[in-house]
């Protein structure tokens, strides 16, 4: 899909094993489509081959069998290659990275892209060097210039999401750490199988940045409570925007909201539906620049919202639809 949204037609793939990826790239470009598919070894590609020929895109290919790097420097020199690729796809080497990167951003078109597989190896580009870690991350033995290169580009980030990433604990907190100017944090769920639980907000409450962050996402991380909601907004004191809508967490967090977050604009409770009136008068009543409140999919009747108004009439509460019903309410202020 990428590659069809880019309008790919000059493309590389470095390494290439038995062509899985080479065969999602041949099949999504153009007829006149390119791909040059280099690989130390010949043998595993040919293993592929024959499925690629079955799917009709093998006149797409030129396989280079060696090195990939010689073949750029190569490249480089003859001088006809700069700015002409739309895409390349690095899944070779990882100690090598830094040294595609260097060469490929010269490749590679103003606007055209360059992806790189496992780039964050299992959070071992940010591990300390006696870290517990699975062997084959170890054995691969990031390369030391890349790793350097990947904090410099975390710690002058100000957006991070792992959205849609099946994130632990202890990696999630770990690129936190290191993102020194973040403002904006996103660890929403949209990933079966995402393990971040209280003891991860613990962790990531720890990180520098935290007291600087204006925007953090939970959304739909059911493996959260109130428990480690405290202990994140305790520290998160500039937070402005939240989204911590589809979590099962109950009033006892809004307090805590209401108490640290001064300075909140807007907040997400989509379907929390352990939080009641209380949770909502207290957040109302203590956060004074608050604007926006979705409540869509609470268990809240409609008079609270009213009480809420009367606190603050200027609030907007979504949806738009909940504005019928409010509408056929008569509103009295709370005292
Ligand atoms: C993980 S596999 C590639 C998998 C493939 N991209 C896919 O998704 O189906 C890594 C490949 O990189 C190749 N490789 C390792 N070092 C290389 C180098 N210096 N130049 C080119 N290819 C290399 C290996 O031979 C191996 O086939």
């Amino acid at each position: 899909m990428l590659l069809k949204l880019i309008n790919a037609k000059n493309t590389m793939e470095i390494g290439v094993f038995t062509g899985y990826s080479l065969l999602a790239t041949a099949l999504a470009l153009p007829e006149d489509g390119k791909i040059l598919a280099m690989d130390i070894n010949r043998e595993n590609y040919e293993i592929g081959l024959p499925v690629i020929e079955k799917a009709g895109v093998a006149h797409k290919i030129e396989f280079k069998e060696g090195p990939a790097l010689p073949v750029l420097d190569q490249m480089l020199e003859d001088g006809k290659y700069h700015g002409t690729y739309d895409f390349v796809f690095v899944d070779a080497d990882k100690d090598n990275y830094i040294n595609y990167h260097k060469r490929l951003l010269e490749l590679v078109k103003i606007g055209g892209l360059i992806g790189y597989d496992n780039t964050l190896w299992n959070g071992s580009v940010v591990a300390p060097p006696d870290a517990p870690m699975r062997k084959y991350v170890r054995a691969s033995r990031v390369c030391r210039k890349w790793k350097e290169g990947v904090t410099q580009s975390l710690a002058r980030r100000e957006r991070l999401s792992f959205a849609g990433f099946k994130m632990d604990d202890e990696s999630t907190a770990r690129f936190v750490r290191y993102t020194y100017n973040l403002k904006d944090l996103d660890i929403s769920r949209s990933c079966w199988g995402c393990q971040i639980t209280d003891d991860g907000l613990y962790k990531i409450s720890l990180a520098k940045c935290v007291g600087n962050l204006t925007s953090i996402s939970l959304w739909g991380m059911t493996g959260i409570t109130d428990e480690g909601v405290l202990k994140l907004v305790s520290r998160a004191r500039s937070l402005q925007h939240l989204n911590i809508g589809g979590t099962f967490i109950t009033d006892e967090s809004l307090y805590a909201i209401a108490t640290n977050c001064s300075q909140l604009k807007a907040i997400n409770l989509w379907s929390c539906r352990h939080v009641t009136e209380s949770g909502l008068i207290a957040l109302v009543n203590q956060c004074h620049k608050l604007e926006s409140i979705n409540v869509w999919g609470m268990r809240i009747p409609v008079e609270c919202f009213i009480g809420l108004l009367s606190i603050r009439p200027a609030l907007c509460i979504k949806p738009k639809e909940l504005h019928l019903n409010l509408a056929r309410v008569s509103v009295s202020p709370v005292v």
